[in-house]
């Protein structure tokens, strides 16, 4: 990961501070504003000359830069656009916009006035700082020449802003990068053992956090045999992680997390064709998701119970791998007719669920996967799909959508489909009777194995990676969809 990471909060006013450049916002017809008319000021009258000259009037994504004095030696007046339409998601656009415009002028430093941003708001100013920091976001750990593209390293804001949100932001803008990272890394690097790595040294430096991995022996051994059957063809070791988070209550039930982490997709012997296949290292987005959340609650600390689960194997063809027509037990006992191995995400997932549903009897479940090309034949890249078993927890999931502006769209799960996955010869088949309704099927499935708990189940194969809207998403590679929506699921926790 390279992106800006070191924002503060200084006392100087705006009118008193000392800069290479400063940051003012603006709204359309520049009425009222306060900072302007001081500037001006200080400028002997130029900057609303350069407005006038420039025609400039704040129109969303306008900007005008100045030349300032020996206090400030520019002066950078962002356009806001219409006051009324001034919230979050347009907001987190804006700062992205910002910080690669500073990164392409090659500015270390920026020093902006909340108050003219409207950052006296605590989800704008939580917004604002998440653009900047995703802004700023690229993936260059593989990259020999042309590093080193982040020149912006520090932000100073300034005015009535609460300091609280500007780290909350800084935390989140860190928590997606990572997830990001771990999106974008190739599969023979980021491997089931480095994701187990990296959720033991997060757990290992807060108290309050234990983390669990267990091995091929110990999933055979529990009688996870449909996550075995993924794993058992792939040489690199698999591994099912799980964090327990207590920030809550001894007694309080938890709110289980469950990712998968497919590190390599091929297939397996229902093999993928061979275009794109490359794209399949992101098949582990899902886990990445938890991990960006894992990240950010180790840091934020909410006061509840959290389980975080991963299962995370390859996918692989070979003399050991499993066939179409095996027939598996999962760990609550239902037998599968693994009918084509490409529909592997399923299999581990049901395990991961069935397993973290009976230890720890969580409050509700959320689930993350790339789970089905047919979400995107469905949404494009535009929103995840969601699908669940109640009600109340669904309506929790779309306020978290709202207020994280990540977009999710729900799919029904009528019992009319689940009776498309009945097998033939054992309880369950892992596809449904044709390719139609490829999302909703996959989701039905998942449902065999969580009870009577509250789940949501979010199919985020075509939001993982490929979205290139707004500003602050990335030109490439993954996007760490989803860990800013269970951010406003948990802090919204009742
Ligand atoms: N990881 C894929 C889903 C996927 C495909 C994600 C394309 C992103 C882009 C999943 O394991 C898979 O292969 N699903 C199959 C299921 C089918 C065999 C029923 C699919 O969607 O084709
Ligand atoms: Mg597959
Ligand atoms: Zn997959």
């Amino acid at each position: 990961m390279d992106n800006l990471t070191n924002i503060k909060l200084i006392k100087t006013a705006y009118s008193k501070v000392k800069s290479d450049i400063l940051v003012i916002g603006a709204f359309e017809n520049l009425k009222n504003n306060q900072q302007i008319k001081e500037i001006n000021k200080q400028l002997d009258g130029k900057l609303i000359k350069a407005i006038e000259i420039e025609n400039f009037n704040g129109k969303i994504k306008s900007q005008l830069l100045v030349h300032g004095n020996n206090k400030n030696k520019r002066i950078l007046i962002l356009g806001l656009g219409k006051k009324n339409n001034y919230e979050t998601d347009r907001v987190r656009s804006i700062a992205a916009d910002l910080s690669k415009y500073a990164n392409s002028l090659k500015l270390k430093k920026l020093v902006i006035d909340g108050d003219s941003l409207g950052l006296n708001k605590t989800d704008i100013t939580e917004a604002f700082i998440e653009g900047l920091v995703l802004g700023t976001y690229s993936f260059e750990n593989y990259k020999t020449k042309d590093k080193g593209k982040q020149v912006l390293k520090n932000i100073e804001i300034c005015g009535n802003v609460d300091i609280k949100s500007i780290e909350k932001g800084t935390v989140l803008g860190k928590a997606v990068s990572f997830a990001r990272d771990l999106g974008n890394h190739p599969a023979n690097i980021l491997t089931p053992s480095f994701i187990s790595k990296e959720a033991q040294r997060i757990a290992d430096k807060t108290k309050d956090m234990n983390c669990s991995i267990f091995e091929m022996k110990d999933i055979k051994k529990m009688g996870m045999g449909a996550f075995y059957g993924v794993a058992q063809g792939a040489k690199e070791p698999a591994k099912m992680i799980i964090v327990e988070y207590n920030g809550g209550p001894l007694k309080q039930k938890p709110v289980a997390l469950v990712g998968k982490g497919l590190t390599f997709d091929s297939g397996g012997i229902s093999l993928k064709p061979s275009s794109n296949m490359d794209e399949m290292k992101f098949d582990m987005c899902g886990s990445a998701t938890v991990m960006g959340v894992l990240d950010a609650v180790s840091q934020l600390k909410p006061k509840l119970n959290i389980i975080f689960a991963i299962g995370s194997t390859e996918n692989m063809p070979g003399s050991n791998a499993q066939r179409p027509g095996d027939i598996v037990t999962a760990y609550n006992g239902k037998t599968i007719e693994v009918l084509n191995t490409d529909a592997e995400g399923r299999l581990v997932l049901a395990d991961v669920l069935a397993y973290v549903n009976k230890k720890y009897k969580p409050a509700a479940i959320l689930d993350f996967a790339t789970l089905t090309g047919a979400v995107l034949i469905a949404l494009g890249n535009r929103a995840s799909g969601v699908m669940g078993n109640d009600k109340k927890l669904m309506n929790e999931i779309f306020s978290a959508s709202k207020l994280s502006n990540e977009k999710v769209w729900e799919l029904p799960m009528w019992e009319e489909y689940t009776r498309e996955i009945k097998g033939k010869y054992a309880d369950l088949k892992n596809i449904g009777d044709g390719r139609l309704a490829g999302t909703i099927t996959a989701g039905a499935f998942l449902k065999e194995f969580v009870d009577k708990t509250p789940w949501v189940h979010m199919d985020i194969a075509g939001t993982a990676w490929g979205p290139k809207e707004p500003s602050y998403q990335p030109k490439v590679g993954a996007t760490g969809v989803g860990v800013r929506l269970v951010w406003h699921y948990l802090n919204n926790y009742k």
